[in-house]
């Protein structure tokens, strides 16, 4: 088992750092402040092939692999878990399964432009009262005598769907022995029938817009299948597999973002005519924080490591998004801990990381969802 990154990987790793650092972590409490839109930096990550990193050159991605993803996703979220978000569901949520189950048309016409950052996806599986139980989905498409469906429905909390050019809709297609089937549709924005809320106001990740999307007799044609009729709600999973992986590395970025901090302020910081880390409470709690990062990490870079293989990796993923999503809340709270009432405060910017790490416990399969998906798993 090798545990050491290669010289590329450390690179894209190096690369993201400092396009993170110098054009995003300075204006990162600003975007928290207004929930103002990134479009100049999500402009300059397509520019850079982080919108489309494991898609192959020839469709517009950066040809790399999903290690390399992880690591840069990382990076982004870091220093704005806003900006790590909207990357992830581009590259995972949106490109992943079109380079996976796409035709060679919907690849040249609409991964390339969205692995290059030309244009945005989004990915319409929740629905105002189906989340977790996904299949129970209300959103339907019939089919027409010219092969085209017509969709009705609607789905909520659409990370980047007010901005997203395509979203990729899951929709019920047929019942079989009263069972429904599900299909995945390629939905352009803005045509007749569209239609979309303003965007959610949440707790944290501002600047990631999220929003309610409605069909009403929108025509999706035929060319817009994406995969199987029927077969949607395995691309539905497959995909998540590969989102929660991004997930719990953007959870790995939030809490990295706290620790760092807090390891600084203890050493500048005096109580008692001490500096903060001096003190064994405060070490533990670094020491604690340092170990679950660590580890977070470790079980996110095998689950990418896997699907870089070609493996299932249902299960790993979910015990990367599990770990690292609860980790990233219990060390941005001891964080918060270590800065007292500066913590508190907008001052010092802990708070928007303490905000920022509660969605990955929540979204793309919450905490409980991720111990199904494992315990099936071990149990069988
Ligand atoms: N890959 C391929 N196929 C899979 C699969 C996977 N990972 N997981 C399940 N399947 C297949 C099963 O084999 C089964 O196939 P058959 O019908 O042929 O047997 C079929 O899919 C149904 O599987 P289950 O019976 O296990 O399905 P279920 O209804 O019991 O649900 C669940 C399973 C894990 C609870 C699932 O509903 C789930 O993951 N729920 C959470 C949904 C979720 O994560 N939503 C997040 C929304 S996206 C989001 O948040 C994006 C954003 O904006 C950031």
């Amino acid at each position: 088992m090798d545990f050491e990154l290669t010289d590329d990987q450390r690179l894209i790793q190096q690369t993201a750092r400092d396009f993170a650092t110098r054009e995003i972590e300075p204006i990162a409490a600003a975007l928290d402040k207004t929930a103002r839109w990134p479009g100049e930096i999500v402009a300059q990550m397509g520019a850079l092939g982080f919108l489309g990193m494991t898609i192959p050159t020839e469709y517009g991605g950066a040809g790399l692999d999903n290690v390399s993803y992880s690591l840069a996703c990382e990076e982004l979220s870091r220093a704005c878990a806003s900006c790590g978000v909207i990357m992830s569901v581009n590259n995972s949520l949106f490109c992943d399964p079109l380079l996976k189950f796409g035709n060679e048309w919907q690849k040249r016409e609409i991964l390339t432009p969205t692995a290059s950052g030309k244009l945005l996806g989004a990915y319409g599986l929740t629905e105002p009262s189906s989340g977790s139980d996904a299949q129970t989905m209300q959103t339907v498409a019939e089919k027409q005598g010219d092969g085209s469906w017509i969709l009705n429905g609607s789905k909520n909390f659409i990370t980047n769907g007010p901005e997203a050019d395509h979203v990729l809709v899951f929709a019920i297609t047929a019942r079989v022995d009263g069972r429904a089937k599900h299909t995945a549709l390629i939905v352009k924005k803005g045509q007749p029938g569209y239609a979309q809320s303003p965007h959610d106001e949440k707790l944290g990740i501002h600047a990631a817009h999220s929003c309610t999307i409605y069909f009403e007799n929108v025509r999706v044609e035929k060319e817009y299948v994406l995969g199987d009729e029927g077969g949607g709600f395995k691309i539905a999973m497959a995909t998540l597999d590969g989102g929660r992986i991004g997930i719990a590395s953007q959870a790995l970025g939030i809490a990295r973002a706290a620790l760092e901090k807090a390891i600084a302020y203890s050493k500048e910081r005096k109580s008692f005519n001490q500096p903060l880390a001096t003190f064994q409470a405060i070490q533990w709690m670094i020491a604690d924080s340092d170990v679950e990062l660590d580890a977070a990490r470790l079980l996110t870079l095998r689950a990418a490591a896997m699907k870089d293989r070609g493996l299932r990796h249902s299960a790993e993923s979910a015990m990367a998004k599990l770990y690292a999503s609860e980790m990233s809340t219990r060390v941005t709270h001891r964080a918060l801990q270590i800065f007292g009432g500066y913590g508190y405060t907008t001052e010092y910017g802990m708070e928007r990381h303490y905000r920022d790490a509660r969605i990955t416990e929540i979204y793309e399969g919450t905490s409980e969802i991720q111990r199904i998906v494992i315990a099936k798993n071990a149990i069988g």
